[in-house]
């Protein structure tokens, strides 16, 4: 090769490699889920900004500080919600995704997972599929830095480090269920039928202008009045749809199945946001108003004699109807603390306990949900664990039965036979907040006196 050859080619490498930069600015980044099929994908949000590479761009593509300044309200409301705070939660949900991580991942032999280095966006897709839907827009970079927050966070809580284990949780809280993701990323759901959501639109119900900055245009999305915008996140049972399925909450499912189904008319919208004129307060666990229409409880107790061969025996039947008013089953999550506890104690007149039972209703928990150590699963041995929650508009019969010793004898008669005695009822919610107490909300409380006397 001649020196002057040898100088084109540099040149033509280098034009070469120029091009090739450019076409690659041009082709931008195709978003996790290859959603490149469709048409109009390539404007969303995601696509236009390309694969986040920290946690801090990620929180910029869906940051919601900017619609405080004109939705003060909407903001409040929705500040006060787990939604602000989804991989957060009350402390449970980082808790659990880093168990997750260690007793999972970490353990499982095929995962590819070694060390938290080894963690990628489809790892912890596992939780973020409805815990943070827009991690499927950033890289693996993000899943390893939220990776190692969540163990500085656990380190921090372990050394009793508040200060540390604080910062990392706020690091944590700007990922979260923002605005934008239910107005504008997850405001379409049938992209092929009705359009991918575009960067710079702002979806709810009607088209027109919208004066926020960087969006401006306000379009309607079908689904922003229906279930199905909640039911993408609220769960219809098992997901199997991922490599190695998990299973979280599932109450989207008992919605369709078991309460639509059975001639519930009302949306998840009418009954978390629009009833109780609580807008985007979409709280459950914490709005009393809300956990009293729930319930119907009715109690009937029955004292009688009972032969029992040659003795008559004071005995006690308390019966107690449940019935759930909610549009699904009741209680929902795989927090073991979000339980229904439904207690039965008897007292004598002098405050002797003579009985005491407790009944609880949950959701599969969620080790075994995912299987021992979060492994092999329930739902491949169906009816390892069963769910005990409460099914919508079903009514649950639980019978206490139970005998007393005779209260006195009369000498040269038979026993006399007589009891008297106060039966309390209650049911209650336990949440995480109650978790270090364990008394719960009472959502239904009662006290009967049952009295058994010779006639
Ligand atoms: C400068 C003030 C301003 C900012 C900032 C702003 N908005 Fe708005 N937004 C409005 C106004 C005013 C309307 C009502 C427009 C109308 O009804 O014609 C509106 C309408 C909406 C609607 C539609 C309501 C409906 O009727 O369905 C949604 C949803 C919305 N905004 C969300 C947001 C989000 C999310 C952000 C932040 C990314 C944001 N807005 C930022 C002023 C603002
Ligand atoms: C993008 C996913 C997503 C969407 C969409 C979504 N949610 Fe949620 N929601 C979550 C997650 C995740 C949590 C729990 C966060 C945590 O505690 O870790 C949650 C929590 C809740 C809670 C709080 C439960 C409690 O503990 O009190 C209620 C109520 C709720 N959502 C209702 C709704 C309703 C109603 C809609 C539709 C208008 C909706 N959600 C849409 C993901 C979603
Ligand atoms: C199908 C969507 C979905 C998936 C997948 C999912 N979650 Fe959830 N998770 C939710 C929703 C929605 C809630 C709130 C529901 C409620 O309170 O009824 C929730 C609640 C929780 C809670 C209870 C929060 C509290 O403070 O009590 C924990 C903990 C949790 N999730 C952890 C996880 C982990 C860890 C994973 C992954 C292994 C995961 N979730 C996968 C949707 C999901
Ligand atoms: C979990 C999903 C979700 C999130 C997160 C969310 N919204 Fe909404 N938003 C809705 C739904 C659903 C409606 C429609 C309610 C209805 O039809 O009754 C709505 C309605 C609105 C409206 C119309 C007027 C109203 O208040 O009903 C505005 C404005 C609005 N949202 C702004 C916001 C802002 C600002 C944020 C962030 C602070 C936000 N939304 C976060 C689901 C959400
Ligand atoms: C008919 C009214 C009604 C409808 C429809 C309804 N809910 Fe509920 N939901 C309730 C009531 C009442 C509770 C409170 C039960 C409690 O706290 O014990 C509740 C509780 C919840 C909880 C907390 C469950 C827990 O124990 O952790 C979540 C999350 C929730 N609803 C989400 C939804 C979503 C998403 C939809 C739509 C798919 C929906 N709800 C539809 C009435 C309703």
């Amino acid at each position: 090769m001649t020196r002057k050859n040898l100088g084109r080619n540099v040149l033509f490498s280098a034009g070469l490699i120029l091009l090739a930069t450019f076409v690659s600015t041009l082709c931008l980044p195709v978003p996790a889920g290859a959603e490149s099929a469709g048409i109009g994908w390539n404007e969303s949000i995601a696509a236009k900004k390309g694969k986040a590479k920290t946690i801090a761009d990620l929180a910029a593509y869906y940051d919601s500080s900017g619609c405080a300044t004109c939705h003060k309200e909407a903001h409040a409301q929705w500040q006060n919600t787990s939604h602000s705070a989804s991989l957060v939660g009350t402390g449970r949900t980082a808790d659990v995704f880093w168990g997750f991580i260690q007793e999972g991942l970490m353990k499982w032999n095929y995962s590819g997972v070694k060390g938290t280095g080894d963690v990628k966006v489809e790892h912890l897709m596992a939780c973020a599929k409805c815990h943070l839907p827009q991690l499927a827009d950033a890289d693996d970079d993000v899943a390893r830095e939220i990776v190692a927050v969540l163990a500085e966070r656990q380190g921090a809580l372990e050394r009793k480090d508040a200060d540390t284990a604080g910062k990392a949780t706020a690091k944590l809280r700007t990922l979260n269920i923002s605005c934008l993701i239910c107005h504008n990323r997850n405001a379409v759901m049938h992209k092929w039928t009705d359009g991918y959501p575009k960067a710079g639109e702002i979806y709810g119900s009607k088209d027109g202008a919208h004066p926020g900055p960087g969006y401006t245009v306000m379009k309607k999305s079908p689904i922003m009045g229906e279930s199905i915008l909640c039911g993408q996140c609220h769960g219809l049972g098992p997901n199997l749809d991922l490599a190695n399925p998990t299973q979280c909450t599932t109450l989207y499912g008992s919605y369709i199945y078991a309460y639509r189904s059975q001639g519930g008319k009302e949306s998840c919208q009418d009954c978390h946001m629009r009833k109780n004129k609580v807008g985007h307060e979409t709280r459950a666990l914490y709005d009393p108003k809300l956990i009293q229409s729930a319930l119907d409880v009715k109690t009937v107790t029955h004292g009688f004699f009972w032969r029992d061969n040659r003795q008559y025996v004071p005995r006690v039947i308390v019966d107690v109807s449940i019935l759930n008013k909610a549009g699904h089953a009741i209680p929902d999550s795989v927090s073991s603390n979000h339980r229904l506890v439904l207690s039965v104690t008897a007292k004598k007149a002098d405050g002797t306990q003579v009985f005491s039972q407790d009944k609880i209703y949950m959701q599969v928990p969620q080790y075994l949900g995912r299987g021992g150590k979060m492994g092999r699963a329930a739902y491949e041995k169906t009816g390892v664990v069963e769910d005990s929650s409460l099914a919508p508009g079903e009514t649950v019969h639980e019978k206490f039965d139970f005998t007393l010793e005779p209260e006195e004898e009369t000498a040269g008669k038979r026993k006399k036979l007589f009891s008297e005695l106060e039966v309390f009822v209650s049911i209650r919610q336990l949440n995480p907040d109650d978790a270090q107490n364990n008394t719960g909300h009472t959502l239904y409380e009662t006290s009967r006196t049952v009295t058994i006397e010779e006639r």
